[in-house]
């Protein structure tokens, strides 16, 4: 019988969140610490077992409906049967926070299942897949999480394509949990509907962000890491503007500002989730994480960008 294995990796949004919906750039970081992980083989009947629910997946919760369509998906397309699948999901991105769990989960779900069909489907097939998913995770959305999970470099991002980004230098990120989930659905929706009475300030955003990505484009190939953090908080008063922030996500930047990072904002869709910021040393990284600690970030992670080889 057919068994296969698949994993994929967590993702921050460096810049551009939110304005990439309506065409504007952006970058977005892998976070490989962050692994999703599945495993599939042909049973008797369709279950999954996960940390969120495990059983039949005729009886799963609604909040397993993407991942359940993006087995059934990759299933159809390597001509295994979806009603025959035994899935069990493993990952250590926490849930509803901006880092990618959704895309990731579903990509490592398609490749186990092209694996256990033995199909190698390239990273645009994996992708195609993966929206099938996204799109009933997070309505209508960029498409960025679904590339960004199977990247191993940064990626700029615009139009739905996908480019590496050069980087020059070592950067050190922390990234700091509110605790409290941002759904990217209606962090999503209010701002199309922002875009219904107030056209201009969304348009303003998405100008005004697409300045900030391409300079910081040019920060990270020049390893020019203070210009970045400017950057970044320049990236976080644009959404804070638009409504996408939270006393939790400003108290976090507030906080690592003071302790000495370079920028901070609020990374992926806002109005919980994560704060990103920019460390100017590996010693500094562990003061931003402990004053983050100290205003109530339930957890915080620690990530380095690696200069991109030349080619
Ligand atoms: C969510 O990870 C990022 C948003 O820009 C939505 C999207 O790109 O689809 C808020």
């Amino acid at each position: 019988s057919h068994a296969g294995l698949g994993s994929a990796h967590g993702k921050a949004i460096l810049i551009g969140e939110h304005a990439v919906v309506y065409g504007a750039p952006a970058i977005v970081l892998p976070l490989l610490d962050l692994q999703a992980a599945a495993s599939v083989r042909e049973a008797k009947t369709a279950t999954i077992t996960s940390d969120l629910y495990t059983g039949p997946i005729s009886q799963a919760p609604a909040m397993m409906a993407p991942i359940i369509r993006a087995g059934q998906a990759a299933a159809e397309r390597v001509d295994l049967r979806p009603d025959r699948l035994e899935v069990i999901v493993r990952s250590t991105i926490p849930y509803e926070r901006g880092l990618g769990s959704s895309a990731a989960v579903s990509a490592a779900i398609v490749r186990a299942v092209a694996n256990a069909g033995g199909v190698r489907l390239s990273p645009a097939e994996t992708h195609a897949l993966v929206q099938e998913a996204e799109q009933i995770a997070h309505g209508t959305s960029s498409g960025l999480d679904g590339h960004a999970v199977q990247s191993l470099t940064p990626l700029r991002f615009q139009a739905g394509k996908p480019t590496t980004v050069k980087v020059a230098e070592r950067m050190t990120f922390v990234i700091a949990d509110t605790g409290t989930s941002g759904s990217t659905s209606s962090a999503v929706n209010g701002v199309r509907m922002l875009r219904t009475v107030l056209p201009e300030a969304v348009e303003r955003m998405t100008r005004d962000l697409t300045e900030v990505v391409e300079d910081s484009a040019d920060a990270l190939a020049v390893g020019d890491a203070p210009r970045l953090g400017r950057n970044m908080n320049a990236a976080h008063r644009h959404l804070a503007r638009i409504g996408v922030s939270s006393p939790a996500l400003d108290a976090l930047v507030a906080v690592a500002l003071e302790a000495g990072a370079y920028g901070a904002k609020l990374t992926g869709s806002g109005l919980g989730g994560c704060v990103l910021a920019l460390a100017p040393s590996l010693e500094v990284a562990g003061d931003l994480a402990a004053a983050m600690t100290s205003v109530g970030a339930t957890r915080v992670w620690t990530t380095s960008l690696v200069p991109t080889t030349p080619t």
